[in-house]
């Protein structure tokens, strides 16, 4: 299965998303049948690491998200990945204009497709302190127990 994480940049949300299921699945039986990637839907943070707060934040929790680079979603994407996990509703809108029709099925709210609520969204923190920071590593972590126990039930 794969999956890919999405967001607006890519330098604090999916970053941090890619980061916690990396390292929930860890060692785990689910390493060899996950892969997990993160995306942006705008290209200006293109090569660039995760943003500073979001590496310190994931660095307490201890997952290294430094190795990481922005780059921006494509229309290939759509055919390389099973799902294509959004962290709000903008960065759906915006990710479904560039999806194909048949292609669109694989579209969904992180959150929501994690079944932790109904267009529930992963609020932004770039323009917000570290608290946000750390209220996005509590969403997008919840969301990677979710999914690892979600795929341990299928396995
Ligand atoms: P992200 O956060 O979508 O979680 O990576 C943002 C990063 C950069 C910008 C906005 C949001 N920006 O406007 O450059």
């Amino acid at each position: 299965m794969r999956l890919l994480m999405v967001c607006l940049g890519n330098i604090c949300r999916s970053p941090m998303a890619e980061g916690a299921l990396r390292a929930r699945i860890g060692g785990s039986v689910l390493a060899e049948r996950i892969q997990v990637d993160s995306a942006g839907t705008g290209g200006w943070h293109v090569g660039e690491p995760p943003d500073r707060r979001a590496v310190a934040c994931a660095s307490r929790h201890g997952v290294d998200i430094s190795g990481l680079r922005a780059r921006q979603l494509q229309k290939e994407d759509f055919d390389r990945f099973d799902w294509i996990l959004c962290a709000d509703v903008n960065n759906l809108r915006d990710a479904r204009r560039i999806a194909s029709k048949e292609n669109e099925g694989k579209l969904a709210l992180l959150l929501d497709w994690a079944r932790l609520g109904r267009e529930l969204e992963v609020p932004d923190p770039y323009y917000g302190d570290l608290e946000d920071f750390e209220q996005v590593w509590q969403l997008v972590d919840s969301a990677a127990q979710s999914t690892v126990a979600r795929l341990l039930e299928t396995h």
